[in-house]
């Protein structure tokens, strides 16, 4: 083991053990080396006469560059765009981004969490995730509604084990009953991981306040039982809620709340703030002891360096000037009230009686989603057909739910949508398919 790595990892021990043993074996190895990127910030601050550290090209003093290039980044400076973001992302980015979250997340206040760490966007941040905490066979515990790339990111890569409770219960209600039975066949293992995504991706749910007190005293139990327990917070649909659900991250509920429940907050930009392809998201851990902040931040700071490198800085750019723009939250309302008047318009549409005979819906209260649970066809040959004979793409989830992405259909062109859908489940029962 490289000595940083062991003295990061003794430290760790000294401040929180279950933390320590959260570890992968891989994330026990981590450290953040003493190369050139850390020679490189020393000179940045010290060298003023010659700073021959980094490997990128200087003239006339700014970061080089083709001018053709730089046409068209008109508005923005080399020194903003060309050279090496830092691995952990843009300080005054990260900074700016946690003020979003303590102003966004009524029960972060008081609550001691890192300075968010910049990755290439949330699958990145959850991969990070992955890899410092899942080993081969571990658990982890998600509702059976779930984004399907986690079995990429968590079992294809990791060798962990995806293991699901109904995320409903008869009443329609998040399945805290269901939650808690598979949090409590971990007793034994002692570990286990929790990932939760609210808004959910493909459902469109968010728990209410009930829901939610009843999975945080779901997981402090465990704890109490002994269990070390990273939740993974996905928040990639943040701040899309159009009914009476909570408004606010779970990782604010979790964090501090017990010394065996280390909460990692994954989110970004991507969906939030209609960015797809800029790809910049944050990781952020919470604990009480900044001491363990910091070694968990060498520890990704390490990953990042190996894998990456580094993310974007033009994207980072673009982002810290969006959340320092006064129009940053006039403009984020805006979209808002366009998406929810989407949702409002499609649960108008589905009340007709004539649907239910078809398919009934999943709960939606957020986000960009809706999820048909089809009673009569098959959900894949139903996709298929209304492609090839409507024109129209959706998602097949298995062999009954239909996603419907209303995020990407104008409102006016909604009730079509389901009609067609509609026709289509049709065609199917009349063919007898
Ligand atoms: C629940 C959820 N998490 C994460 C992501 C990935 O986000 P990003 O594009 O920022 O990697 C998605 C994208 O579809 C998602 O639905």
């Amino acid at each position: 083991m490289n000595e940083l790595a062991q003295k990061l990892n003794d430290d760790l021990i000294k401040l929180n053990s279950n933390v320590y043993h959260l570890l992968s074996s891989l994330g026990k190895k981590l450290y953040y080396p003493k190369g050139i990127l850390s020679q490189s910030t020393e000179a940045s601050k010290k060298a003023t006469r010659f700073n021959a550290t980094i490997g990128i090209a200087t003239e006339n003093n700014v970061p080089m560059h083709f001018e053709h290039i730089q046409e068209t980044l008109q508005g923005y400076s080399p020194e903003n765009v060309y050279p090496y973001a830092p691995p952990s992302g843009i300080f005054e980015l990260r900074l700016e981004w946690k003020r979003k979250l303590l102003r966004d997340n009524p029960s972060l206040q008081d609550k001691s969490i890192g300075i968010p760490i910049t990755t290439n966007a949330l699958t990145h941040g959850l991969s990070i995730a992955a890899d410092l905490f899942v080993d081969e066979n571990d658990v982890i515990i998600l509702p059976d509604k779930y984004w399907g790339n986690y079995q990429t990111i968590f079992q294809v890569r990791r060798g962990g084990h995806l293991k699901t409770f109904k995320l409903f219960d008869e009443f329609e209600k998040f399945n805290v009953r269901a939650f808690r039975e598979r949090l409590m066949e971990q007793v034994d293992a002692g570990k286990v991981i929790v990932l939760l995504n609210f808004p959910n991706n493909p459902t469109g749910y968010t728990p209410d306040e009930d829901e939610v007190q009843g999975i945080i005293s779901v997981i402090l139990e465990a704890a109490e039982a002994g269990i070390n327990i990273a939740v993974i917070l996905d928040d990639a649909y943040f701040g899309l809620f159009y009914e009476d659900s909570v408004k606010e991250s779970l990782f604010g509920r979790l964090a501090e709340l017990h010394p065996k429940i280390l909460p990692i907050k994954v989110d970004g930009a991507t969906k939030e703030n209609y960015v797809w392809g800029l790809r910049v998201g944050f990781l952020t851990f919470a604990s009480e002891s900044t001491e363990l902040l910091e070694i968990l931040e060498q520890k990704t700071k390490g990953l990042i360096r190996g894998t990456i490198s580094s993310g974007s800085h033009l994207s980072q750019t673009i982002i810290l000037q969006s959340l320092q723009s006064n129009q940053f939250e006039v403009e984020k309302r805006q979209k808002y009230e366009v998406l929810k008047q989407r949702a409002i318009k499609v649960k108008e549409i589905i009340r007709n009686e004539k649907f239910k005979e078809v398919w009934s819906i999943y709960p939606f209260n957020s986000g960009y989603f809706m999820c048909l649970k089809l009673l009569k066809v098959d959900a894949e040959k139903l996709r298929l057909h209304l492609l090839d004979e409507y024109g129209l793409g959706t998602i097949a989830i298995n062999s009954t739910d239909l996603r419907i992405a209303f995020s990407c259909v104008e409102e006016k062109d909604l009730e079509e949508l389901f009609e067609l859908i509609y026709r289509g489940n049709n065609d199917l029962l009349t063919e007898g398919v």
